[in-house]
């Protein structure tokens, strides 16, 4: 970065000059009118145009396939009028600057195809078009979902003068995503996550047109998730069997408010390892590990060797699947730690009938196979992390391979390996967010290029995305927002924009200060990125 060249270069003694410069940038970063992340095709003109909350007015476009009565459009309508208004917000009492004689401002909306009542899948269609003109902006989009992105867009469009007038400028945007899949992760295991937190954090991945929520629900240290079958997984398992779980209703509303934002909501019960938590509201489910020739009281992975783990297993899942509508269901699969499984008598035995050696990853395979067959009965695609496929190559072809070991190069191997072998891929190495250091290192997750490995155009074409991951080891309700935003955006940029247009993080730096700044505005507590300011800091509560 520019600025941290000139101070590396000529040291301190230019230092008034370098804070006077930052000083400059800053001011400068708050008047950048742009749309984050940014869309495929935009052109932008001078001429503008005042819109007032008065005179502002949302419509169905005339032969649109969506109608007043859309769920999702109408609730849409409700939302980016307070979100392109955020005065409105403010305390009763306080005014905010009417114009005299503002003429009206339409916002038509038209969608050509699918309905309002089914759930974003992978195969969605989120492009839009958007045209604003004196007095009416058109989204135009095949389905409500990209609808919704395209009245993101047009929300981010708006910003006030310093009288607090509201100005759109004519522009033009026609915009699509670069990959389908563009998820984020919270794990509500490590942590226990209010609802609210995760209806937040919904919210804001909306804003940066992030459209798959993994829902990292249950782990080693909890059992948060309230189940029909088998109430005593969180009765015994979750941190609190009251307070600290996830109802049914709990998990009704986060599917139905990202529904609402286009946003898919994947599970994972992650198995057989990090499943401590299970074992305590249902017995004989892990492996009772050894200690020479007794039982030492602790337990490992999950039983492989028991047929009534893979009953319950798909007892757990047929619910799992009947509670959550997406296609896609993440079946976990890593760090399985070998030790117990070595330790136990049974399971040495079991491996010798099965001609499966002293290798443990064999073991592992079957388990998964089994695991990822339950999923295929179930009609789901599955989802695994990557080490089923380091340890086992047979796995089905439809199962979607996630990568989250190490940086660039090995990745990009395990990338060009997995897609050669024909699977399709999901990267969150370079995305572990929940890991933070000192400095702008939101820059890291920017300049990730996904498809820098070797490979056919076939195995790039199965990248179907990436994922932000916010593991839960040291973060809970206080730090998770100012923890993932504005970070998070970088990869949602990365994953939506173009890839040429957007290399450069320091072209991205003042569009993000000030997309950051429109967060804060929105309610959400988004971290600085360095020094400077926004014209309206955040309140606190
Ligand atoms: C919007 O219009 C104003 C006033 O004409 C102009 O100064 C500004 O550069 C325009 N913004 C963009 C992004 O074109
Ligand atoms: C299986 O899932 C696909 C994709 O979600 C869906 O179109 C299909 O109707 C489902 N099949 C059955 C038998 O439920
Ligand atoms: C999984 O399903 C396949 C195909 O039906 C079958 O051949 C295989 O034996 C099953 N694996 C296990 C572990 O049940
Ligand atoms: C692209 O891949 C090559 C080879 O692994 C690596 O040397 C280079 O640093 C990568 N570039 C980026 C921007 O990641």
């Amino acid at each position: 970065m520019f600025l941290f060249c000139f101070r590396t270069r000529r040291g301190s003694i230019l230092s008034k000059l370098h804070i006077w410069f930052l000083f400059f940038v800053a001011v400068k970063a708050v008047s950048v009118n742009g749309v984050w992340p940014m869309p495929q095709k935009i052109s932008s003109f001078v001429e503008r145009y005042s819109v007032t909350p008065q005179t502002f007015t949302f419509q169905y476009t005339p032969g649109s396939v969506a109608q007043p009565g859309c769920s999702v459009l109408d609730a849409a309508f409700k939302r980016y009028f307070k979100l392109i208004f955020p005065d409105l917000l403010r305390q009763p009492g306080e005014s905010y600057y009417v114009r005299p004689l503002a003429s009206p401002f339409t916002v038509q909306v038209g969608v050509s195809e699918g309905n309002c009542d089914g759930y974003p899948s992978e195969s969605s269609k989120e492009s839009y078009r958007l045209s604003v003109s004196s007095g009416l902006a058109a989204v135009s989009a095949e389905t409500v979902w990209g609808a919704l992105r395209g009245l993101e867009s047009l929300s981010q469009l708006v910003y006030q003068d310093d009288f607090g007038v509201y100005y759109i400028n004519k522009t033009e945007i026609e915009d699509f995503p670069r990959f389908a899949f563009r998820g984020l992760l919270l794990d509500t295991s490590r942590h226990y996550l209010p609802l609210n937190a995760i209806l937040e954090t919904l919210d804001a991945m909306s804003y940066t047109k992030l459209n798959v929520f993994h829902w990292h629900i249950v782990d080693d240290p909890s059992f948060p998730y309230q189940s029909k079958f088998f109430p005593d997984l969180s009765n015994k398992g979750a941190f609190h069997p009251m307070t600290h779980v996830y109802t049914q209703g709990d998990v009704r509303r986060v599917i139905e408010h990202a529904r609402l934002r286009g946003i898919r909501v994947v599970p994972e019960f992650d198995s057989p390892g990090h499943t401590q938590s299970w074992g305590r509201g249902q017995p004989d489910l892990l492996t009772p590990c050894y200690r020479g020739d007794v039982p030492s009281g602790t337990f490992g992975p999950v039983n492989p060797i028991l047929s009534s783990s893979y009953q319950f297993m798909a007892k757990l899942f047929k619910e799992v699947t009947s509670v959550f509508p997406d296609s896609y269901l993440h079946l976990g699969g890593d760090e399985v730690n070998f030790n117990c499984w070595k330790s136990n008598p049974d399971v040495r035995a079991f491996m010798k009938t099965m001609g499966f050696g002293s290798d443990f990853s064999r073991l592992e395979a079957f388990y998964v196979e089994h695991m990822v067959n339950i999923s295929t009965a179930l009609n789901r695609t599955s989802i695994v992390w990557q080490d089923v496929f380091d340890y086992h190559e047979k796995i089905p072809k439809d199962t979607v391979l996630e990568i989250w070991k190490g940086l660039p190069p090995a990745y990009a191997q395990e990338m060009s390996h997995m897609t050669k072998a024909g699977y399709r891929v999901l990267l969150s190495a370079p995305w572990y967010i929940n890991h933070i250091r000192y400095g702008q290192d939101w820059r890291d997750s920017y300049t990730v290029k996904p498809l820098n490995f070797s490979g056919t155009e076939e195995q790039k074409k199965l990248v179907i995305g990436g994922e932000v991951c916010m593991w839960g080891e040291y973060v809970d309700a206080t730090n998770l927002s100012p923890r993932l935003w504005p970070r998070a955006c970088a990869a949602a940029e990365r994953l939506w924009s173009d890839e040429d247009q957007t290399s450069s993080a320091d072209k991205a730096f003042p569009r993000l200060t000030d997309f950051r700044c429109r967060l804060l505005r929105r309610g959400i507590r988004a971290e600085p990125l360095f020094v400077g300011h926004c014209e309206q800091e955040f309140q606190g509560l």
